[in-house]
C-alpha cells in the first residue's frame, strides 16, 4: 500500500470482488509483471518464479529490516521480519507455516527466511552466534541430501516434513535450534516411479566419493548396477550436481561435528542398502535361498555383522510362542517383503540418526550460560507437504492430506480467534463470519473409535487374515452417512469410485479418492525382530546404537508398537499444539505450471491450488468484517496530509479524534467503525480513495521536505559557521590580549631605561597581530623620539632634522661628519668665520633681490678645482633655490646660480677631509674643499641641507656616495678624485694624479680632530645601573628625562646620543620623519 509502483493489487484484501477468479486473475497479472508475492492481509502468497530473481540481496534486506508489513511491496522478507520483530519486541514465540504442493517453493522459502534472519541478526558480530547461524544454514544440505529426492514434480523434492525451531537470546541473536522431521517417504528407498530418483544421498555417494572410498564401500560408479536406484531410469539430472553436493554434504557433516566414525557408518549404511536391493531369492517352495551370497558378504562387511546372520535374517524368522522359540523359513515373497522392509527401516533409522546429529549440533548450549538462555524465544519454520491429489492416492497421501486439514483447522482457529479477540479488544460488535469449518473432516480421520485411523488400527489388531477390503467394509460400516466420506457401496450412483477398493474424502480443499490397497500393511509397518537384533549385533557402535531395541530377548513379550497412522496422528496433534502456542505467520506457495517454466501461468493449475489451499476462504475470513484496520496513530501518520485539519499535525485532540475528523471530512463515515485503538474500514474502495488522495500529495510533500531539509542543513551550517567565527574571535581576542599583556610586562619599565626600551626584544606576535606590531613598534619609536625630542629645545629642531638627514647617509660611513658641532648654516654672515661678513651680506641681499630666493641655507669659503685643474679660493652659497659660486672677496656670483634641480648627487670621502663633490647636470660638477677659520667639519651639514632641500623641491632623494676615490665630471669628462691624507701638507689641496685625468685631493692629517669614542658604547647595558649624574652639568648640555647627561661636552650632545642610538639598526628614514 505504500507509494511504490504496484502491479495488480498487492493485498488481495483490497480486491473489489472476492472470488477465486478475481483472486487468480490478480495473481496472474502480478506474476506476469514479475511480482511473485501477494498478501492476504498478513498471509503471504508466493508463486514459484522458476527463475533466479534478484529480490533477496542486501539492498532488499535493508528495505524490509524493521519495517511494517504494509510499508513496502509484498515480500517474504516482510513476513520474516514481522515474525522476527514480534519475537524480539514482544518476546513472543512465533512460527512461520509454509505450505503448498510439491515444487511450489516451500523449501526455498524456508531457506530465504533463514538467510534473512541470518542477515539481520548478530549485529554485534559475535563469533558464537555466527557459528550457530552457519550450522543452521549448513544443516540444510545434509537434510536435503538424505531427505530430498527428484520426483516428477520437483527435482529437489523434500520427502519429509520439517519443522525447525530457531532459538534466540534476549538480544534477538540466534543461539541454536531444533529440527523435527515428519513422515519420511521411506517407500522411495525400494521403489521409484519412472522419471524419479531415490534419495539424493545414494547418487551423491556414487558420483561424489573417490575410487578408494567406493572400493571400501564395495560399490561401482554405475547406477545401473543397483536395483534400488535404477528403477526411475534417470540417474542424472541437469539441475542436480551430485558430486559437488556430496562434497558440500561431507563439509556440512564436519561443520556440524559429526565424527569420522559416524560419517563412515552413514555412508556404509547407504552402501549396504544399495547392496541389499540386489539380493535375490530363489522363488518357489518353502526353502528360500539367496541367489547371490557374495552380496550378503558385502552387506555383512559394511554393517559389521556376520554374513551368516545376515543370510539368516533375510531368509528366516524367529518366533517365540508360549515360551518356545521357533525358527520359520520365509517364503520367497515374504523374504522379498522382509528385505524391502529392512532397507526402508535402516534408511529411516539412518535419517532419524542424522536429524539427531543435526540437533546435537544446533541445540542451545546451556553450559555456564543457563541463566542467560533460560528465557530464549523461538521462531519456528514449518516446511511441510501440501495437499496431494494424485491419480492414485494411498496411505501416504491420506496422512499428508490429514496433516493439511489439521493445519487449516489451526489456521481458521487462529485467524478467527485473532479476529474475534481483536473485535473484543476494540469494542466492536462481533459479526458472524461465514466460513467452512473443517473440524468435521479432522474428526473423520482422528476421532477415537470412529475415525479412519482408529478403524484401521483396529483392523491391524485383529489376529488372522484381515484384508484391505475388510478394512474398507469396516469403514463403510462405521462412517455410513458421514457427509465427507463415501464409497461406491455407500453411493452406488457414484461411478467414479471403484467397488471394494476406493473411498473418497471430501476435504476442505477438494475431493480426494483413496485406494485402500496397502493401507493395512503401511499402517502396521512391520519389521521382523530378526533385523533389529541383527543391527544391534553390529560391532560398529554407531550402527548398533541406532537399534537399541535389538537388545530385547526374543521371548520377551513386547507391547505392540504404535501403528504408523497413530504415530503420525500423535505427531500432528503435538505439532498443532506447538504451533497453536505461537504467533503464526503463513506463507502459501503456489506452483504456476507443471513444466517448471518461468513464463507459464497455468490458470487451471493455479485455480486448483488456490482452491485447495483455501486461499479465498482465507480472504473471506479476513474480509468478513473489515477490509482494513489500522491503529489510529499509524492511520493518522499515513493519511494526515489529506485533510487540512490534520496536516501537518493534528493538535485538536487525540489521534482517534484526528482520524474521525479526517474520515468525516472525506465523507467515509458510513464505511468505518471506530475501535478503541484502531479504525476499521469496511470496503477497499474507501482505502483506495485514501491511498489515491495520499499518492497525489506525496510528491509535493517530498519536495517540501527536501526544501525544509535543505534549509535545515544550511541553517545548521550557518550556525556552525557563526559559532566557529565566535570562537575564532574570542580566541583571537584572547591571543591579542595575552600578547598585549605580555608587551605590557616586557615594556613596563622602558621609561626608566636610558634608551627608552630600544634594546628590548619584542616578543613574537601571534599571526593576527603581525601587521599591528609594526604599528606598535612605530608608536614606540615615535614615543622614543618624543621622549628624546622633549629634551631638545624647539629652536634646535630644524638643525636636528638636518642632522638626522645627514646621519642617515653618512653615519657609520664617515668617521666624522660634524654631528657634534652646532650647525649654523650661513657661516659667512658671521664675523666669526668671515671678517668680511658685511660685504657678504650686502652681496646676498643683491642676489636675493635679483634671484628672489627666500633664505640662505649655507655659506662657506671653499677651495675649488675647475675643469682645467686650476684651484681657486671661492665662496659657496646654498639658498632654498640655488647654489652660488661667489668671489672670495667680493662675494659676487661668478656665474649665474645653479638651480637645485640641476643637482644629481653628492660624493664625499669616508675621512675627516672637507671634500664635497656636488654632481650637476651638464658635465661640470662642483668639486670643492670646504674651509673655515675654525677648521670646522661641515661636510655633513652641507650634505644634509642639500639632501633636504632637494627632496623638498623634487620629492625624490639625492644619491650620496661615500668612498675614498670619487668619480666626478669636469669639462664633460669623467675624472677620479682620490683622497689622500698627508702628514706634510699644511692645507687641503688638489693636484693632478699620476694617471691622466685623475685628481688627488690631499688632506693634511694635522687638521684631523681627535674623535671621542663612539657614542653607542657609552650606552648602558639594559640592566646596568645608569651612570652617575654629572656633577657640573655642562651649560650647553641637555639632560634626558632621567636627569642624566649623555656625557658630551657640546651643547647638542642629546642629538648625538639620539643619532648614535639609531646606529643600532633603526632606520634613519623614520627618524627623518620626526
Ligand atoms: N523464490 C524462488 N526463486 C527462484 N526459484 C525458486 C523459488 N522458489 C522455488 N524455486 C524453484 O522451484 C524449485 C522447487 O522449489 P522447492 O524445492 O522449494 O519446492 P517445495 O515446495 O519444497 O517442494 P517439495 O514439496 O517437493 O519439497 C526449486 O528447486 C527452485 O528451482
Ligand atoms: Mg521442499
Amino acid at each position: 500500500m505504500a507509494s511504490y509502483e504496484e502491479v495488480g493489487i498487492g493485498d488481495a484484501v483490497l480486491l473489489d470482488e472476492i472470488s477465486v477468479r478475481a483472486f487468480v486473475d490478480n495473481l496472474r497479472v502480478r506474476y506476469n509483471g514479475g511480482k511473485i508475492y501477494t498478501y492476504i492481509g498478513e498471509v503471504c502468497v508466493s508463486v514459484n518464479p522458476y527463475r533466479t530473481i534478484s529480490l533477496y540481496g542486501k539492498e532488499y534486506v535493508a528495505q524490509y529490516k524493521g519495517r511494517e508489513i504494509f510499508e513496502r511491496p509484498p515480500h517474504i522478507f516482510a513476513l520474516a521480519d514481522a515474525a522476527y520483530k514480534a519475537m524480539k519486541r514482544r518476546g513472543k514465540d512465533t512460527c512461520i507455516v509454509i505450505s503448498g504442493e510439491s515444487g511450489s517453493g516451500k523449501t526455498e522459502a524456508s531457506k530465504i527466511i533463514m538467510r534473512y534472519i541470518a542477515a539481520v541478526t548478530n549485529v554485534a558480530g559475535q563469533q558464537e552466534v555466527e557459528r550457530v547461524k552457519n550450522i543452521l544454514l549448513q544443516s540444510n544440505s545434509i537434510l536435503e541430501a538424505f531427505g530430498n529426492a527428484k520426483t516428477n514434480r520437483n527435482d529437489n523434492s523434500s520427502r519429509f516434513g520439517k519443522y525447525m525451531d530457531i532459538n534466540f537470546d534476549f538480544k534477538g541473536d540466534p543461539i541454536g535450534g531444533n529440527v523435527q522431521n515428519y513422515l519420511l517417504e521411506k517407500s522411495r528407498v525400494v521403489l521409484q516411479q519412472q522419471g524419479e530418483r531415490n534419495f539424493h544421498s545414494f547418487y551423491q555417494v556414487l558420483f561424489g566419493a573417490t575410487d578408494s572410498e567406493l572400493s571400501r564401500l564395495k560399490l561401482k560408479r554405475d547406477v545401473s548396477q543397483y536395483h534400488f536406484i535404477r528403477q526411475g531410469g534417470t540417474p542424472r539430472v541437469d539441475s542436480i550436481a551430485d558430486k559437488a553436493d556430496y562434497k558440500q554434504c561431507q563439509q556440512a557433516f564436519k561443520t556440524l561435528g559429526f565424527t569420522q566414525e559416524q560419517v563412515d557408518a552413514i555412508w556404509r549404511i547407504v552402501a549396504a542398502i544399495l547392496h541389499l536391493g540386489n539380493i535375490e531369492f530363489s522363488s518357489g517352495g518353502e526353502d528360500t535361498q539367496i541367489m547371490n551370497p557374495k552380496v550378503v558378504n558385502n552387506i555383512a562387511e559394511l554393517l559389521h555383522v556376520s554374513p551368516e546372520e545376515v543370510r539368516k535374517a533375510l531368509c528366516h524368522r524367529v518366533i517365540a510362542a508360549r515360551g518356545e522359540v521357533m525358527e520359520k523359513r520365509h517364503t520367497g515373497s515374504e523374504a522379498s517383503f522382509g528385505r524391502d522392509a529392512f532397507a526402508k527401516a535402516i534408511y529411516e533409522r539412518l535419517f532419524s540418526f542424522i536429524v539427531d546429529g543435526v540437533n546435537r549440533a544446533i541445540e542451545v548450549r546451556y553450559e555456564g550460560t543457563a541463566a542467560r538462555y533460560k528465557y530464549s524465544t523461538v521462531i519456528g519454520v514449518l516446511d511441510i507437504y501440501g495437499f496431494e491429489i494424485f491419480e492414485r492416492n494411498s496411505f501416504e497421501q491420506f496422512c499428508i492430506n490429514y496433516c493439511n486439514e489439521k493445519l487449516q483447522q489451526l489456521f481458521i482457529e487462529l485467524v478467527l480467534k485473532q479476529e474475534q479477540e481483536e473485535y473484543k479488544r476494540e469494542g466492536i460488535a462481533w459479526q458472524n463470519i461465514d466460513y467452512f469449518n473443517n473440524q468435521v473432516i479432522c474428526d473423520l480421520v482422528e476421532q477415537p473409535h470412529k475415525g479412519i485411523i482408529s478403524i484401521t488400527d483396529e483392523a491391524c489388531l485383529n489376529v488372522g487374515k484381515v484384508t484391505d477390503e475388510m478394512l474398507l467394509e469396516a469403514m463403510e460400516g462405521k462412517l455410513k452417512g458421514h457427509q465427507h466420506f463415501t464409497t461406491r457401496k455407500l453411493s452406488p450412483m457414484d461411478k467414479e469410485l471403484k467397488h471394494v477398493e476406493e473411498f473418497r474424502i471430501k476435504h476442505y480443499a477438494g475431493d480426494v479418492v483413496y485406494n485402500i490397497k496397502g493401507f493395512l500393511e503401511k499402517n502396521k509397518d512391520t519389521l521382523f525382530q530378526d533385523f533389529k537384533r541383527l543391527m544391534y549385533s553390529s560391532s560398529d557402535p554407531v550402527i548398533s546404537g541406532m537399534w537399541p531395541e535389538g537388545a530385547q530377548d526374543i521371548t520377551m513379550t513386547t507391547k505392540r508398537p504404535l501403528t504408523a497412522g497413530t504415530l503420525f496422528k500423535n505427531s500432528m496433534v503435538a505439532l498443532v499444539k506447538n504451533l497453536g502456542s505461537k504467533e503464526p505467520y503463513y506463507i502459501r506457495c503456489i506452483k504456476p505450471n507443471e513444466q517448471k517454466s518461468p513464463v507459464i501461468f497455468d490458470q487451471e493449475r493455479v485455480t486448483h491450488q488456490v482452491n485447495y489451499l483455501g486461499l479465498v476462504e482465507n480472504l473471506r475470513v479476513r474480509r468478513a468484517g473489515f477490509a482494513y484496520r489500522q491503529s489510529y496513530d499509524r492511520f493518522l501518520r499515513r493519511y494526515k496530509m489529506i485533510s487540512q485539519y490534520t496536516w501537518p499535525n493534528f493538535h485538536g485532540g487525540t489521534e482517534r479524534e484526528g482520524t474521525k475528523i479526517l474520515i468525516e471530512e472525506q465523507g467515509f463515515t458510513n464505511d468505518v467503525k471506530y475501535g478503541n485503538t484502531k479504525i476499521f474500514i469496511r470496503s477497499p474502495q474507501t482505502l483506495f480513495a485514501l491511498e489515491q488522495g495520499r499518492a497525489k500529495l506525496i510528491p509535493g510533500i517530498v519536495i517540501f521536505l527536501q526544501k525544509m531539509w535543505r534549509g535545515a542543513v544550511c541553517r545548521l551550517h550557518y550556525r556552525r559557521l557563526v559559532a566557529t567565527l565566535t570562537i575564532l574571535r574570542h580566541y583571537r581576542l584572547y591571543k591579542m590580549r595575552s600578547y598585549i599583556l605580555e608587551l605590557n610586562r616586557v615594556f613596563k619599565n622602558v621609561r626608566q631605561m636610558p634608551d627608552y626600551g630600544q634594546h628590548v626584544r619584542w616578543p613574537a606576535p601571534p599571526l593576527v597581530l603581525q601587521s599591528m606590531v609594526a604599528d606598535f613598534q612605530s608608536i614606540h619609536n615615535r614615543w622614543r623620539a618624543h621622549m628624546i625630542l622633549s629634551n631638545v629645545p624647539k629652536k634646535d629642531w630644524p638643525q636636528l632634522r638636518i642632522k638626522v638627514i645627514a646621519g642617515d647617509v653618512l653615519m657609520g660611513k664617515r668617521s666624522d661628519w660634524g654631528v657634534r658641532e652646532i650647525w649654523e648654516g650661513n657661516y659667512l654672515a658671521s664675523t666669526k668665520d668671515n671678517p668680511e661678513a658685511a660685504t657678504f651680506q650686502s652681496a646676498v641681499r643683491n642676489m636675493r633681490n635679483k634671484d628672489g630666493f627666500r633664505e640662505v641655507l649655507f655659506s662657506s669659503m671653499v677651495r675649488k678645482i675647475n675643469k682645467k685643474d686650476k684651484m681657486a679660493e671661492r665662496a659657496v652659497l646654498l639658498t632654498d633655490r640655488h647654489i652660488y659660486k661667489l668671489h672670495s672677496k667680493t662675494f659676487k656670483p661668478l656665474r649665474s646660480p645653479i638651480p637645485i634641480s640641476e643637482v644629481t648627487g653628492v660624493s664625499v670621502s669616508p675621512g675627516q677631509d672637507q671634500l664635497v663633490i656636488i654632481h650637476l647636470r651638464g658635465g661640470n660638477d662642483l668639486v670643492v674643499s670646504l674651509s673655515s677659520l675654525s677648521n670646522a667639519n661641515r661636510v655633513g651639514e652641507l650634505t644634509g641641507l642639500l639632501l633636504r632641500q632637494y627632496s623638498l623641491m623634487n620629492r625624490s632623494e639625492l644619491r650620496v656616495v661615500v668612498a675614498p676615490a670619487l668619480q666626478c665630471m669636469l669639462g664633460h669628462k669623467s675624472r677620479m678624485v682620490t683622497v689622500e691624507e698627508s702628514t706634510v701638507a699644511t692645507f687641503p689641496a688638489f693636484r693632478r694624479g699620476s694617471k691622466r685625468g685623475d685628481l688627488v685631493y690631499t688632506w693634511p692629517s694635522s687638521m684631523n680632530k681627535e674623535l671621542p669614542p663612539p657614542t653607542t658604547k657609552s650606552h648602558h647595558p639594559r640592566h646596568a645601573p645608569p651612570p652617575p649624574p654629572s656633577r657640573s652639568p655642562n651649560p650647553n648640555g641637555y639632560r634626558n628625562s632621567n636627569g642624566y647627561n649623555h656625557g658630551h661636552t657640546k651643547n647638542n650632545g642629546h642629538t648625538t646620543s639620539y643619532l648614535h642610538a639609531q646606529e643600532n639598526g633603526r632606520t634613519y628614514a623614520n627618524a627623518g620623519r620626526y
